[in-house]
């Protein structure tokens, strides 16, 4: 099959663009390079550069290139922006996937993996959240992946497409240096800067309801989360017409962030003791994915731990960042 890769120059894409090529599918990336970076794709892999939003591009892109699937990932991903940006998080994440949806559907193409995130769930006050966990997000950026998963599953009500809205925990690492993620969005590589900045990493809260009092997570590889991609790719190629999947794509692991941060230090060599300091809005004291629906749809599990998270996340954060590699310890 010949996949289109939306997003496919970003952090993720590019990873998934690996595994796909590596399993022996073709792909097409499209991507307009807001955050992505073509260096990452393979040069045998074309890339169309413009936006979801341009219907006749991407209509001509899936024609000229006979796409039989699309995996969806191009959209905006700051939580804190879509707060100051609704509109624009709205038009990229949604308006951008109907434009995308009615090309799929016109062209008849048949199966379609969309990037959703653990965001829709809000602040689920559950030990591990189910797909059936109730869907309550606390920002514009959660809203937009909510929207997408109700109109991409409602176009395969509509016309038979088959569907995966593949909801991602919290995503680490990377497969190789010039792969790993270029953005400090996330708590690894904002605790990279700070130690590589000589300053504490930050803390927010260690009263919550947990183990350790600080916030708990379920942390997947990316290269893990790629593979699911090909698994979910692959899954839907042998399904029924209007077959819609909607699976959380984690461990079933929670690790919390006074875990992360002392693993951070182990790995980077960087000896500064965290700050405690106040809790932030809007944090769940514990996010954790029930991961059984994905094993049992997919025939599929993650297999990296947390420790080659930080250590190839690290090594890409050095390849940016090489006066970081000077102050670690011998
Ligand atoms: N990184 C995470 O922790 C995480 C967690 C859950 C879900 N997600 C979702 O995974 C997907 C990929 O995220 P990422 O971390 O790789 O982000 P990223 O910013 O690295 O990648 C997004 C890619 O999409 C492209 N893009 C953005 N808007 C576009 C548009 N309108 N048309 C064409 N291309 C466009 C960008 O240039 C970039 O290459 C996103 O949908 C994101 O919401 C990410």
């Amino acid at each position: 099959m010949t996949w289109l890769i939306t997003g496919g120059a970003g952090y993720i894409g590019g990873h998934v663009v690996r595994a796909m090529t590596e399993a022996g599918e073709r792909a097409v990336v499209y991507d307009d390079l807001s955050s992505g970076i073509a260096e990452r794709l393979p040069e045998d892999v074309p890339l169309v550069v413009g936006s979801t939003l341009d219907a006749d591009l991407v209509a001509r892109a899936l024609a000229d290139h006979a796409i039989t699937g699309v995996v969806h990932l191009a959209a905006k991903k700051q939580v804190g922006e879509s707060v100051e940006q609704p509109l624009r998080y709205y038009r990229e994440n949604v308006e951008g996937l109907r434009v995308l949806l009615e090309a799929v559907a016109d062209a008849g193409v048949p199966s379609f993996v969309f990037s959703s995130s653990a965001a829709v769930y809000g602040m689920p006050d559950v030990d591990l959240v189910t797909e059936d966990t109730p869907c309550l997000p606390m920002s514009p950026y959660g809203e937009t992946k909510l929207a997408g998963e109700w109109l991409t599953r409602a176009v395969g009500r509509a016309t038979g497409l088959r569907t995966a809205c593949l909801r991602y925990f919290n995503v680490a690492g990377a497969a190789a240096p010039e792969l790993a993620d270029t953005g400090v969005f996330n708590l690894v590589p904002m605790v990279f800067e700070k130690l590589t900045a000589g300053a504490a990493p930050r803390i927010f809260g260690a009263d919550y309801p947990t183990p350790d009092g600080t916030c708990v997570r379920d942390y997947i590889h990316v290269t893990d989360l790629a593979e699911a991609h090909v698994a979910a790719a692959r899954r839907l190629a042998g399904a029924a017409p209007g077959t819609d999947l909607t699976l959380n794509i984690g461990r079933g692991e929670g690790v919390s962030v006074r875990e992360m941060v002392d693993l951070i230090a182990d790995v980077t060599g960087y000896d500064i003791p965290a700050e405690v300091t106040e809790r932030r809005a809007g944090d769940p004291a514990r996010v954790v994915a029930a991961a059984d629906r994905m094993t049992a749809e997919l025939g599929w599990s993650a297999k990296r731990d947390v420790r080659e998270m930080v250590e190839s996340a690290w090594a890409g954060w050095v390849r940016l960042h090489p006066e970081a590699r000077t102050q670690t310890r011998p």
